[in-house]
């Protein structure tokens, strides 16, 4: 069924509102269920109380993209941009070409609207989500405050602090916006990156981008959990869409917080973590577990039981020594070593070609959502202590405030401008 015929039998207002009607995750969660496997035809509301793409359950597919603004533009010029990429992506979402009779209409002496390669691809579960980043704020001296937003800044959004171990590229750093596309087909998910950067010329450019393909991560308790590169399932304790009240309680800017134009929006990180799974391979199956503080089939914490057993960190082992180790990944992660603390993660694999050493460049496109940045600050400080992180290196990170979802009419990021 192509993305014509689709919308031919269904309508593009219908197919979009299937899913929408109830607004966002818990219809699309009620699909997922229905559902089960990824459906091709799925498409998922572009408006709603919350963007996209955060609580919905994680698509197969990534590409990533983070933009720095061209000097040039000004307020207006960013808002021309915010509306003419929310055009884009709520065509794009729902199956459709960039505009209408986009890939095959315009003159002889124009290119096409849309770049074509979508043409005949169902909507595939593609979800767009956008962010701003920290520069989009000015560096804080009044004169580099292009977009007159220094004042509306949220206190939270700065820049990642340095963490231990960090190995950061600048080309791989940073941005002052950011578009994660997500879908079940890959094409699909670029074809909106390319068409999306496209629109962008002369605005922003493209500061670095990433494919990712197998999510790490469940978001509804609708789904298997996935595996990482590791080959442990990684998802397991991730706050699920279904659990509202953690979801409010650990994703959501809440309307008392500060900035009041953030509300229903969130903040994102996203890390670029290379897995030396050469390295990785040669470890004795028992020892990947203790590292990990998981089973590695079943994913069942080592204090015993099954996958969703709660770990138990007292449980102790015939020797008196505990069954979970206090430097396991899971120990250090776990909100009973932060203060309660809890994100929403949503990363997939990526595998880059290989290094001179003839290594793959792989690894995990670590991205997660929460409340405040601090959140992620004070888990990825315990995990200092991971024993994983002989095993790892975090390239390329980035932050930025997702804005929340906005009805028809509206540009994404519009009551930032209010
Ligand atoms: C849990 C792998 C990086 C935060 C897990 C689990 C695995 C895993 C296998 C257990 C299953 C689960 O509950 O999902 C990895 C790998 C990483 C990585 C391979 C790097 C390549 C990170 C980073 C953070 C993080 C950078 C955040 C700073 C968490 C959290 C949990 C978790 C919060 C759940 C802990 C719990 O409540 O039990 N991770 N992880 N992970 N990880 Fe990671």
């Amino acid at each position: 069924v192509s993305r014509r015929q689709l919308l031919g039998l269904f309508g593009a207002g219908a197919a979009g509102a299937a899913v929408g009607a109830a607004g966002g995750a818990s219809v699309a969660t009620a699909l997922a269920n229905a559902a089960g496997a990824p459906d091709p035809a799925r498409a998922y509301a572009f408006h709603g109380a919350h963007q996209a793409g955060i609580t919905t359950p994680a698509q197969d597919r990534l590409h990533f993209a983070a933009f720095d603004t061209d000097p040039s533009l000004d307020r207006d010029g960013l808002i021309g941009l915010l509306t003419d990429w929310t055009n884009a992506a709520a065509r794009l979402t729902q199956g459709l070409e960039v505009e209408e009779g986009g890939a095959v209409g315009g003159s002889d002496y124009a290119p096409p609207a849309d770049t074509g390669e979508a043409q005949g691809l169902p909507a595939s579960g593609l979800t767009i989500t956008f962010g701003f980043g920290p520069g989009v704020f000015g560096a804080g001296d009044g004169a580099s405050d292009r977009f007159g937003l220094a004042a509306r800044r949220p206190p939270l959004l700065e820049p990642l602090p340095r963490f231990q171990g960090d190995a950061l590229v600048p080309e791989l750093t940073g941005g002052d916006l950011c578009i994660q596309a997500c879908a079940d087909d890959p094409q699909v998910a670029v074809h909106a990156i390319r068409n999306l950067s496209r629109i962008a010329f002369g605005r922003a450019t493209l500061r670095w981008s990433q494919l990712g393909f197998g999510r790490t991560s469940s978001t509804s308790t609708a789904q298997a959990t996935p595996r990482n590169l590791f080959g442990f399932k990684d998802g397991t304790a991730n706050v699920k869409s279904e659990e509202q009240a953690a979801v409010d309680e650990h994703v959501w800017v809440a309307a008392s917080d500060e900035p009041s134009w953030l509300a229903g929006g969130s903040y994102l990180v996203a890390r670029r973590i290379r897995m030396i799974i050469e390295n990785w391979d040669r470890v004795q199956l028992g020892e990947q577990e203790q590292l990990v503080g998981r089973s590695k089939g079943a994913g069942a914490p080592l204090s015993g039981g099954t996958e969703f057993t709660e770990p138990d960190f007292a449980a102790e082992g015939p020797t008196g020594a505990p069954l979970i180790a206090p430097t396991a990944h899971v120990a250090l992660a776990h909100p009973s070593a932060n203060g309660g603390t809890r994100m929403l993660r949503r990363g997939y694999n990526f595998v880059d070609g290989n290094d001179e050493l003839g290594r793959l460049d792989a690894g995990l496109f670590f991205l997660s959502y929460q409340r405040s940045p601090q959140q992620f600050i004070d888990v990825q400080r315990s995990l200092a202590a991971d024993g994983l992180n002989e095993y790892l290196k975090h390239v390329g990170s980035a932050v930025f405030a997702v804005p929340g979802g906005i009805a028809e009419g509206e540009f994404v990021g519009q009551a930032l401008f209010a």
